[in-house]
Order: C-alpha cells, then sequence, then structure tokens
C-alpha cells in the first residue's frame, strides 16, 4: 500500500498571488479549507489504505500544503525542490528537515535550475515525464535522470493556467493517462502521443477544475468535484472514482495531488 506525505492546513491562506489562480482579495475559508483537508486525509487512510505520513504546519508558509512541490522520492533518495517565487523557497528548509530526519539520501538539481518536485515530474511505466518552463527548468530534467537512472520526457508547458505538469497531465496505468492538450505546445503534444498508447484529453472546464490533478491508487482515483465527463471516462475504463470538494485549495491552483506526495 502506499505511503504519502502531507501537511495540515492550518496556515493555509492566500497571501501573495505567484499563479493566476491566487487572489489575496478572494482569501480562503480556513474551516472550510481544513474539512476539505480531512476529508481527502480520511479518504486516503481508511478507504484507500494508504498510510499517510505529517509535516508540522509552519506560521507565515501557506503553502507548505501542497506537500507534491517538496521534491521528488524515489526509494531511499529525495531530490529537493528548488522553487522559482521566493515565497515558496522558504519552505525548503522544512521538508529538507523531515526528510534528513528519516535517513533519506537528499539530492539537489543545480543550483542555477528550477525545480518544484513531483508537480512537475511524474513516472509512468519506466520513464517520467516532467514539464518545465512555467516553474520547473529543462536544465533540471537531466539532473533528475541521473540521480534516478531512468527516462524523463520533457514536456514545455504554454499556458500560465496550468503551471505544474500535475495540473493538467495524470498518469493512470503504465499506458495511460488524461491530459489537457491546450496546455502543451505542438512537440509535446507530439511526444505523447508518440509515447503514451492511451492518452485521454480532458475537456476545457473540467481542466480548469482541475480533472488532472488526481491521485492514482492502483484502480481507485480521488478527482475534483464536478468534473462528470473525465468520471464517466475514468468509470468505463474499470476504474473507481472517489469525487471530493476541493475547492478552497482550487484558489491556490491546486487539488488533490498538490496536496500529497508519494513516499513509496
Ligand atoms: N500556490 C501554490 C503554488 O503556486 C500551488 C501549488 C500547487 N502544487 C502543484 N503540485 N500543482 O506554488
Amino acid at each position: 500500500m502506499p505511503s504519502f506525505l502531507m501537511c495540515p492546513p492550518d496556515f493555509y491562506q492566500i497571501e501573495y498571488e505567484i499563479n493566476p489562480w491566487m487572489n489575496r482579495r478572494r482569501p480562503a475559508e480556513t474551516a472550510a479549507a481544513m474539512r476539505q483537508w480531512l476529508a481527502l486525509h480520511d479518504l486516503l487512510t481508511t478507504k484507500l489504505g494508504a498510510t499517510v505520513e505529517l509535516l508540522s504546519p509552519v506560521k507565515g508558509l501557506p503553502d507548505l500544503v501542497f506537500t507534491a512541490n517538496a521534491g521528488l522520492v524515489a526509494g531511499e533518495k529525495f531530490i529537493r525542490s528548488h522553487f522559482r517565487f521566493p515565497q515558496r523557497q522558504r519552505e525548503v528548509p522544512q521538508f529538507e528537515a523531515w526528510f534528513k530526519k528519516r535517513a533519506y539520501r537528499i539530492f539537489a538539481v543545480p543550483e542555477e535550475a528550477f525545480f518544484e518536485g513531483e508537480g512537475d515530474a511524474l513516472p509512468l511505466g519506466k520513464r517520467f515525464f516532467a514539464g518545465y518552463r512555467m516553474r520547473s527548468d529543462i536544465q533540471s530534467h537531466w539532473k533528475v535522470a541521473e540521480i534516478l537512472g531512468c527516462e524523463v520526457l520533457s514536456l514545455e508547458l504554454v499556458d500560465p493556467r496550468f503551471y505544474h505538469l500535475d495540473t493538467c497531465f495524470c498518469p493512470l496505468t503504465d499506458r495511460a493517462a488524461l491530459y489537457f492538450p491546450p496546455a502543451f505546445d505542438d512537440y509535446g503534444r507530439k511526444v505523447i502521443a508518440a509515447s503514451i498508447p492511451e492518452a485521454i484529453p480532458v475537456v476545457p472546464e473540467e481542466a480548469l477544475r482541475f480533472a488532472c490533478n488526481a491521485i492514482v491508487i492502483g484502480n481507485e482515483v480521488v478527482l475534483h468535484a464536478g468534473c462528470e465527463a473525465t468520471n464517466r471516462e475514468l468509470r468505463r475504463r474499470g476504474l473507481k472514482v472517489h469525487e471530493l470538494d476541493l475547492s478552497e485549495f482550487h484558489r491556490a491552483g491546486g487539488s488533490a495531488k498538490c496536496l500529497v506526495l508519494r513516499l513509496s
């Protein structure tokens, strides 16, 4: 059974604007955010049999809840993120300390390159697909490939609303993935078509509801609420779908997948 790292939203809020979804005049409702986060935690641990480890929340680090951006974990290796925005660079010591304490081998990408962890690097079969331009830099990808000893296919992200790969691309099995075609350039779409036998496009309304920011555990999928067409397509493929209202996190530009980091 898989295990994930999560961080409770005690200090979650929209305190700055680093993506087109964030608007300080549309703050998050704290109690609702806590309820939604707890519902995700509960679904993962009780219904889906996952283990969840916790990172302590820190006042002044409102985006620490998005643990997918801590870095990338593979076995005992942890490749820590190098955030593009200074507001999130302050999270790095928190994440690093957590992994150090648990004796992970810590790796970093070259200093001149940005890398935002699992938000921009997703495994599919034996390789990783990695996003660049909005947050991570393509120069970080060769380093990730070297550390993990596997092939990394780089995909350019062209729409600022889909600034992390996990907002527009979601591996389902080792031959199928959900994706939102307009978030990629022609060449990226070509790479996806050539390397993923079943690339399933998501409709625009649902892509904007972060249908691709789903958590996949075997044949169970945790999906942002209100993504009917995606839900239907997943069920048609024999997957079991659990819809969750994570609207308070959508305000910061995230949904289910951003709130967890896969540990194993
Ligand atoms: N407000 C956060 C940011 O802009 C949201 C991060 C969402 N994380 C993700 N893996 N897509 O960095």
